[in-house]
């Protein structure tokens, strides 16, 4: 088998070598990946984590944090030895060759697209709560809903997901200052929580601390919440890219990365903490007394039992919701402001490198009308026609799937990938232990197992749903490869 790997060097002459002003510092690098993290994970999945583990979530959410942080430093030493665009696809043609890159940008679509889908969910349902709760419109749940919960479509999902598209065909870009804007608001509003949450806390509120036991086939569990919550700290990764743009990368990348995922997990265990003490966090249960998977249709049944009518794991704006039960209800139209606010910036951020890697493929030959594909706008110059696809994409998804199946399909492409990239970087350094890396990740060969255990060990706790979905779509990858980009990609003419 012909395995057609792309010479790294021949990846670093052909990428337009943009020569980058080293930059940015620890501080900049930290913050940069705050708020690239912060965002539907905590603000709409704390909900889901309730149902998958009760209490345990606190559990859940070290254990993806520290799967994360092993994962990013392995990231981080192939994305400072290859700067160019396309990421974890970029780094797989480099170093395991076509075919597994090909599958890993395919996966990479779950990644962007559909994060950005769900990212569009979890906007949407803060939205629809603020527009309620301040405005006292009420907009009717056959328009708030995709089918799975007896609506029709998510109609505010779908148009946050279109309007951001948009942005993107005009060409914005976020700016540093506004980053720092959002990711003050975001702060703010996880901080306002935390104030108003912790005092009344009620110890008796985490007992039974783990209702679902740690591991449930169905992905039920504390493993099933870490997988699930994965999501919430998706886009570090933001910080990995930008090695080339940072001063003494050895030092101040380390520090980004490990510095923004230890304070959003500080926060997160603080804002769980807060959730379950305050107004405990059980998940609901059906007629047989079984915890039942979020995201279902009895699921939705069971959530409109009016005795569940407080329950956390139903709620789908959860922050907002505990402080409303805790009597806070102009603090909890902040929190909904700081969403509807914030979470946009994340879908912007998703949609871009999901346009940017389906334009690295496309330019590698490997997708179908690669000159279309690729066309860049006259007026605006960005990828408008690959943008056009994607939104399109993610607007459907957005508007008919509920936001934690969403959540988890994007988790088993993002943590294949980054399977991926934890082998790639311990071949690359049995098979070119020589070559210059601006960044090595410490004790990789302690690191780089760990990373790929902790992504398998997720991935396997995801539901069995999404594992088949993530198994569908690679195999649908495979085909298109094997009629397509197999015998057009220029490494094959060039073998002619
Ligand atoms: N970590 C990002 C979020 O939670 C993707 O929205």
């Amino acid at each position: 088998m012909n395995w057609r790997i792309k010479p790294l060097d021949d990846i670093l002459a052909n990428a337009e070598r943009r020569s980058l002003k080293r930059s940015l510092g620890g501080f900049q690098l930290t913050m940069m990946g705050v708020g690239a993290i912060i965002g539907t994970g905590i603000f709409v999945l704390t909900a889901e984590a309730a149902q998958k583990a009760g209490p345990g979530m606190m559990v859940s959410f070290i254990i993806a944090g520290f799967v994360c942080a092993v994962a990013a430093l392995c990231y981080a030493e192939l994305a400072s030895m290859v700067p160019v665009s396309g990421s974890a696809y970029t780094y797989s043609y480099a170093v395991m060759g076509e075919v597994v890159a090909w599958v890993v940008g395919w996966a990479l679509v779950l990644e962007y697209a559909v994060a950005a889908s769900a990212v569009s969910v979890g906007w949407s349902n803060y939205f629809v709560g603020l527009m309620d709760r301040s405005l006292g419109i009420s907009i009717p749940e056959e328009f708030t809903r995709g089918p799975y919960a007896g609506g029709v479509m998510n109609v505010p999902a779908a148009t946050i997901a279109l309007l951001v598209t948009s942005l993107l065909i005009v060409g914005t870009r976020e700016s540093a200052s506004v980053n720092a804007v959002l990711v003050a608001i975001k702060v703010a509003a996880l901080t306002l929580f935390v104030f108003l949450a912790l005092p009344v806390i009620n110890g008796d509120n985490f007992e039974p601390f783990a209702p679902n036991g740690f591991w449930d086939a169905t992905g039920l569990g504390i493993a099933g919440a870490a997988a699930s919550i994965f999501f919430a700290y998706v886009g570090f990764d933001a910080v990995s890219t930008a090695a080339e743009e940072t001063e003494n990368p050895q030092r101040n990348i380390p520090i980004g990365l490990i510095g923004s995922l230890a304070i959003c997990t500080i926060f997160y265990m603080l804002v769980a903490a807060g959730v379950i003490g305050s107004v405990g966090a059980q998940p609901v249960l059906d007629a047989a007394g079984r915890a039942i998977s979020p995201g279902s249709p009895e699921f939705a049944a069971v959530c409109a039992l009016p005795e569940n009518a407080q329950a956390v794991a139903c709620s789908r704006e959860p922050l907002a919701f505990v402080l409303e039960l805790l009597g806070w209800d102009k603090v909890s139209q902040l929190i909904g402001l700081a969403a509807f606010l914030a979470l946009p910036s994340v879908i912007l951020m998703m949609l871009f490198g999901q346009t940017r890697i389906f334009f690295v493929m496309a330019r590698d030959g490997l997708l179908p009308a690669a000159d279309t594909l690729t066309k860049v706008h006259p007026k605006f110059h960005t990828p408008y026609v690959v943008t056009i696809i994607t939104g399109v994409a993610v607007t459907v998804f957005a508007a008919f799937f509920p936001v934690g199946v969403l959540a988890d399909i994007a988790n088993s492409g993002t943590l294949f990938a980054f399977m991926a990239v934890s082998v790639g970087v311990l071949i690359l350094r049995v098979r070119e232990p020589n070559r210059h890396r601006p960044f090595s990740t410490p004790a990789v060969w302690v690191v780089g197992p760990l990373a790929l255990l902790g992504c398998g060990f997720l991935f396997f706790s995801l539901p069995p749903s999404t594992q088949l979905t993530f198994v569908y779509w690679s195999l649908a990858g495979l085909a298109l490869y094997f009629l397509y980009g197999f015998r057009n990609s220029p490494l094959a003419r060039s073998k002619k």
